[in-house]
């Protein structure tokens, strides 16, 4: 899919943010059935970034292009809740390699050009893996070219991408002792060919060519009471520290069940343990995929979202009181598209309910949780994504909306690069659609429309305009 260029002068929703709270709480001080918490949860910043960065952390979530494109309410909720984004399938080798000699960006490009676009860090996943390998991999790659494969892999995407990752799933899931192979290391197809150095190598790839970027090594299976992986974890990140590998922060996958409550409050300090440890080696954490699967809990709603709910609080309560963990991404924002319902699916045939949004992005008892931590977690020493709130990227669709108070009318104007799928709309402080404008695709070039708003409510609304590679919103102060 063609994305949109990047250069463009303008106002991404999240540049106005910041500037406009202040004077939009004024403004509600004068109103008095509006709250100050209501005008944030208009405007996002009450999501979960905006929470996680008053403590200099970030939270971000796995999405994919499909969704970001097809689905608006989703799309506003994502660019709502999170700093940071994560390709759930884009930058894998099986998207990223359709041949051993050629490469699909396309599907990456419009992941990085929409976060660059809403102001939203990217994290990169995964240069390394054992799963996700294209069909060619097994019939090509072989002992003498495999280190020639992984290098020039990670040369050519971190080069690509260099100075818009935050961080890169360099190596992911290298892990398995039950392979019974040297010091736990998984028997995993790049272990076979090249041996225990293919992590160093790959390392050692990504830095030179992405010097600025956090790398990251990413692993599963460390909440619980299995002490020979969580040894073998950090018997590797220290064997690679004592080489001096460029590595930076070890991901902490997170994938939890509701029903495993018990078990992981009887290893929270084993879970404490591990956490400082790694620390101590002088590596960041970050939890990359957090979801809760609510397989075996009964069905009700209820039942689940508290199970679920209440799960995120105990992970929190030992990863959140970490001073080295420093943001949490969650494996999927909303049930609606959680991948829990094809890969661990219930046996009442229920969708699952493992992420802090409902179907309907409607915010559930997961979504409190990680809400309760970031407010009551300690500071962090620096904010790692630079890219959110300093440095938003401007769109180029501009938005201008321009009020004559006399006629009670407001013209509103924006100019696209190319032809869109466009849907303008205005909504309240409270979020909700108060009048779409206009759903429909434009050329390229410049539109007006004029909006009469002789029946609203004076106050203030967004004027948001969104197409499938975009979102950007202007406030309006609508005064008669
Ligand atoms: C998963 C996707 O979410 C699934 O849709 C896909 O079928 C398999 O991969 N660890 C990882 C992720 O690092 O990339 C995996 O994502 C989940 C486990």
């Amino acid at each position: 899919m063609k994305v949109a260029a990047e250069t463009a002068v303008g106002t991404s929703i999240c540049a106005i943010l910041a500037e406009d709270v202040f004077a939009m709480a004024v403004q509600h001080a004068f109103e008095a059935d509006s709250s100050k918490a209501s005008t944030h949860a208009a405007f996002g910043l009450d999501g979960l970034h905006g929470e996680a960065a008053k403590k200099k952390m970030f939270f971000g979530s796995a999405t994919s292009e499909d969704r970001i494109i097809s689905d608006i309410p989703y799309r506003t909720a994502l660019v709502k809740e999170c700093g940071i984004i994560v390709p759930e399938y884009e930058m894998k080798w099986d998207i990223m390699r359709p041949s051993a000699t050629t490469y699909n960006f396309a599907d990456a490009d419009f992941m990085i050009n929409f976060a660059r676009q809403n102001g939203l860090a990217v994290r990169g996943h995964t240069l390394c893996w054992h799963r996700a390998l294209p069909s060619w991999f097994a019939s090509t790659v072989n002992s003498r070219n495999a280190a020639q494969f992984l290098t020039e892999h990670i040369a050519t995407v971190c080069g690509r991408y260099k100075g818009r990752i935050h961080s890169w799933d360099v190596v992911n899931e290298a892990i398995e002792p039950t392979d019974r192979q040297t010091n736990g290391l998984r028997n995993s197809p790049w272990f076979q060919l090249l041996g225990e150095s293919y992590i160093e190598t790959a390392f050692r790839a990504a830095h030179q060519a992405d010097p600025a970027a956090i790398l990251v090594y990413n692993e599963y299976g460390v909440e619980f009471d299995d002490t020979i992986r969580t040894d073998a974890i950090v018997n590797l990140l220290r064997r690679l520290k004592a080489r001096n590998v460029p590595l930076h922060a070890l991901g902490v996958q997170g994938h939890i069940r509701a029903a495993d409550k018990a078990k992981f409050a009887a290893n929270m300090q084993r879970f404490r343990t591990f956490l400082r440890e790694v620390a101590t080696l002088g590596l960041s954490i970050i939890i990359t995929e957090l979801d809760c699967d609510d397989t075996g809990l009964a069905s009700s709603i209820t039942t689940r979202d508290e199970g679920v709910g209440g799960m995120y609080g105990d992970y929190c309560s030992v990863v959140m009181n970490e001073p080295a963990v420093i943001g949490i991404i969650t494996w999927g924002l909303t049930d609606k598209y959680t991948a829990l319902n094809s890969t661990n699916p219930r046996s009442d045939r229920l969708p699952q309910r493992p992420l802090p949004l409902d179907a309907n992005m409607v915010r559930k008892n997961a979504w409190y949780a990680l809400e309760y931590w970031f407010k009551n977690t300690m500071q962090r020493p620096r904010q790692t994504i630079t890219s959110v709130a300093e440095e938003r990227v401007a769109p180029i669709q501009r938005l201008r909306c321009i009020p004559n108070t006399q006629q009670s009318e407001c013209e509103i104007q924006f100019t696209l690069e190319r032809s869109e799928d466009v849907l303008l709309r205005l909504v309240d402080v409270r979020g909700q659609d108060v009048q779409i404008l206009a759903q429909a695709r434009f050329e390229a070039g410049e539109h007006r429309f004029m909006l009469n708003y002789a029946a609203f409510p004076i106050g203030t609304y967004l004027c948001i305009l969104q197409s499938p590679s975009f979102l950007v919103s202007e406030k309006i102060l609508l005064q008669k």
